[in-house]
């Protein structure tokens, strides 16, 4: 392989909604295909890229346009790039989406990891959504902070109900249907 064209697949959703759990598995499939593949996690970039931010909007924004700077040279460089950060608002997300589509040499792939936030709440895998609804975080995404769900996203994994599998799968049929990769394993 090695000469494949890349593509940005954008993950966008709650803390804890699956993005890096699905971005996981696409990167083991993807280098099992023999596909260059690069994850861009917002934990990971936090503690890197961005380290020092908060979770101002102002931040927010500055960390995703961090994050959709990366994905965009990666990927016109045929990486395959995915991104898992909250990216909580729209207006930043498309514009990313319109800089890499008028740059032309990649495919913007957004996927939105969709679970409600009390299915979030209860789960609660970092402890973080009970101290944000007690008051103790503020500014959380979803207790006390916007998310703009997206109006159109090429894909939408419903992860609170949806099987990690299906979700792959789904993406992996997109992909190949779009032929942005080769078909079947
Ligand atoms: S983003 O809004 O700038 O895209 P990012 O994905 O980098 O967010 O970071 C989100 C992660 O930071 C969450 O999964 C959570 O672990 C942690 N976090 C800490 N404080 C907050 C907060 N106020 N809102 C959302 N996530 C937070």
């Amino acid at each position: 392989m090695g000469t494949h064209a890349g593509f940005i697949l954008w993950f966008t959703g709650l803390s804890g909604a699956g993005k890096s759990t699905l971005s996981e598995r696409l990167v083991a499939e993807f280098t099992s295909r023999g596909y260059r593949v690069e994850l861009l996690d917002g934990d990971e970039v936090r503690t890197h890229l961005s380290k020092g931010l908060s979770f101002s909007k102002e931040d927010r924004d500055t960390n995703v346009r961090r994050i959709g700077w990366v994905a965009r040279v990666l990927a016109r460089n045929g990486v395959i790039a995915i991104t898992a950060a909250i990216s909580p608002y729209r207006e930043i997300r498309d514009e990313i989406r319109a800089d890499v589509e008028k740059e032309g040499r990649a495919a913007f792939v957004e996927i939105f990891a969709n679970a409600p936030v009390n299915a979030l709440a209860e789960r609660d895998v970092k402890g973080l959504y009970k101290r944000a609804i007690a008051g103790e975080i503020k500014h959380f995404t979803g207790v006390s902070d916007p998310y703009e769900a997206p109006l159109n996203p090429e894909i939408e994994a419903l992860t609170s109900v949806e099987s990690i599998t299906e979700s792959v799968d789904r993406v992996l049929n997109y992909l190949a249907e779009k032929n942005l990769i080769d078909a079947g394993a």
